[in-house]
């Protein structure tokens, strides 16, 4: 387990290439043909308490602690998506991490001043390192809104990060027809036509059963060794 400034250079560049990661050289970028993900903030509930506990590499399904009685409250959703490089070649052994509060608006982390319940049977955050094809996915439940200072609520939303050498892309994902996302100031700082690249619509999870709760939220991230993304 590891959290933010506790990984060093080194160690990631030993995990990626265990890995098997694939970077696009310095040279690609005359060529390129994706976008980079829109970045948000990393906001202030990065990790938990529970996962600072527990080894988190793959660790992808959030509604369930290894151990306890029961699973999580509120609804199951499914997320899944392909990382890609600027080129849109897969990304291959990058590590995918997500937070989210619970259904509760609630976030299992000390500086969290919400007074909403904890949901002591979710898994506030996890990770996956992508396949062969840059592909992730994860088990979770649709988070619940939370107030922010001036009287503000924060749309429900997961936090994304991607890994790989750097940390090259951290965002958030939300979901279509949330009558907060109008009013959200985070995401409102996203130019309009760069929302729908973040603001996701349920469709049918691959190989499920018709279940409408699978989000498809692709990512594309900025080259090794360069700060790709665009400000603003
Ligand atoms: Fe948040």
């Amino acid at each position: 387990m590891f959290h933010r400034g506790q990984l060093s250079r080194r160690t990631m560049l030993r995990n990626a290439l265990a890995a098997g990661a694939v970077f696009a050289a310095p040279n690609i970028v005359r060529g390129a043909v994706c976008d980079v993900t829109p970045k948000q903030v990393e906001g202030p509930f990065y990790m938990n308490d529970y996962d600072r506990k527990a080894p988190m590499v793959n660790n992808n399904d959030l509604t369930q602690i290894p151990g306890a009685e029961r699973a999580a409250d509120g609804e199951v959703i499914y997320l899944g998506g392909q990382v890609t490089d600027i080129e849109c070649k897969p990304v291959k052994g990058a590590t995918v991490e997500i937070w989210q509060s619970c259904v509760t608006g609630r976030y299992a982390h000390l500086r969290d001043p919400n007074p909403a319940p904890i949901d002591p049977y979710f898994r506030y955050s996890g990770e996956f390192l992508t396949d062969e094809e840059g592909r992730y996915s994860f088990k979770t439940i649709r988070p619940g809104p939370y107030p922010i200072p001036g009287g503000m609520m924060r749309t429900p939303h997961i936090h994304f990060r991607v890994v790989a050498l750097n940390p090259v892309l951290t965002t958030q994902m939300y979901f279509a027809g949330e009558p907060l996302n109008d009013k959200d100031i985070l995401l409102g700082h996203v130019a309009k036509a760069e929302q729908k690249r973040l603001v996701v619509e349920p469709s049918t999870r691959p190989g499920s059963y018709g279940e409408e709760n699978y989000y498809a939220f692709d990512l594309t991230i900025g080259s090794f060794g360069f700060s790709l993304q665009r400000d603003g």
